[in-house]
């Protein structure tokens, strides 16, 4: 690919999704636009930036998806859910027993094993038999991921990479593959939707998740993603990032809770009310 053309195509998936492609990808790059050059019958790269540039939507979109690293798994990092469940969540349900309601988002929600992990959480506290409303948002860019989430439908390898005998029962075997039960499908509600867009529907966040995902960014689209959460978020909500995330924005500090756990910090209250 001609160094203008690979310019190209890094600025494209900066503008759509915040994906910072530097130079040193560019083998990976390649390997992962080759399906879809096939799907869209295109001889060569060359077809398939000049294309690109006359602003073709579907192939546009297509290139973002393949661009995405979808992996995931069920109860990702232990020690976080392990904190989660006997810290965090006991502490925020005592701290809402008069509202009796919880909103919890899961930003980059990949094809839905970190929203299912919260959700298994929440039902096995019971709050929904005690008539708590909660809404459990789950987004992502991909539209495969947000089909493959709310299908609910896993291979066995997935499934026994992270659940317990316990979590498994939220699950029924159907041939070759594991399908999420009913119930626990209604606790989430997935949505399509890109970090770089408006957050203007999301407010009053107790819980924010958005791990594995601002890794891709620059700092500077991940500390403007990251001040629009905090806005999002309630005055003592938490912001939990993944192992691999750093948190360059002031507007956070780290809170007693643990590695990957953030609270709004003062300042930000203040600014944001
Ligand atoms: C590596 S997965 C992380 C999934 C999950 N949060 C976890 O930690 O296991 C990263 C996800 O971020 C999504 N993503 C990438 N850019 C995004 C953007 N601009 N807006 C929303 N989601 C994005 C990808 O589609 C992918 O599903």
């Amino acid at each position: 690919m001609a160094p203008d053309d690979f310019a190209f195509l890094a600025r494209l998936l900066r503008r759509r999704s915040g994906l910072s492609l530097t130079l040193d990808k560019k083998a990976l790059a390649m390997r992962r636009l080759e399906p879809v050059m096939r799907r869209f019958d295109f001889k060569d790269m060359d077809g398939l930036i000049g294309e690109l540039r006359l602003g073709r939507e579907a192939l546009a979109e297509a290139v973002t998806e393949a661009m995405t690293v979808n992996e995931s798994s069920f109860f990702r990092d232990t020690a976080m859910f392990r904190t989660l469940r006997e810290t965090v969540l006991p502490r925020l349900v005592a701290a809402r027993a008069q509202s009796k309601r919880l909103r919890i988002w899961s930003a980059a929600c990949a094809a839905g094993q970190e929203p299912y992990s919260i959700a298994i959480f929440l039902s096995q506290m019971g709050l929904t038999r005690e008539g708590w409303n909660i809404d459990l948002i789950a987004t992502d860019l991909s539209g495969e991921a947000i089909a493959r989430a709310e299908a609910g439908r896993y291979a066995a390898c997935e499934i026994e990479r992270g659940l317990d005998p316990h979590a498994m029962r939220y699950f029924r075997r159907e041939r070759s593959e594991w399908v999420v039960d009913a119930a626990l499908r209604r606790m989430v509600t997935f949505k399509r939707f890109n970090l770089l867009d408006s957050f203007g529907w999301l407010d009053d966040m107790d819980i924010v998740f958005c791990r594995n995902v601002l890794m891709y960014f620059d700092t500077a689209t991940r500390m403007d993603v990251l001040d629009r959460i905090a806005d999002t978020m309630a005055p003592d909500g938490l912001l939990i990032l993944g192992e691999n995330d750093t948190l360059d924005r002031a507007g956070f500090s780290p809170s007693a809770d643990g590695p990957g756990f953030y609270a709004k910090s003062r300042a930000t209250i203040l600014r944001l009310g």
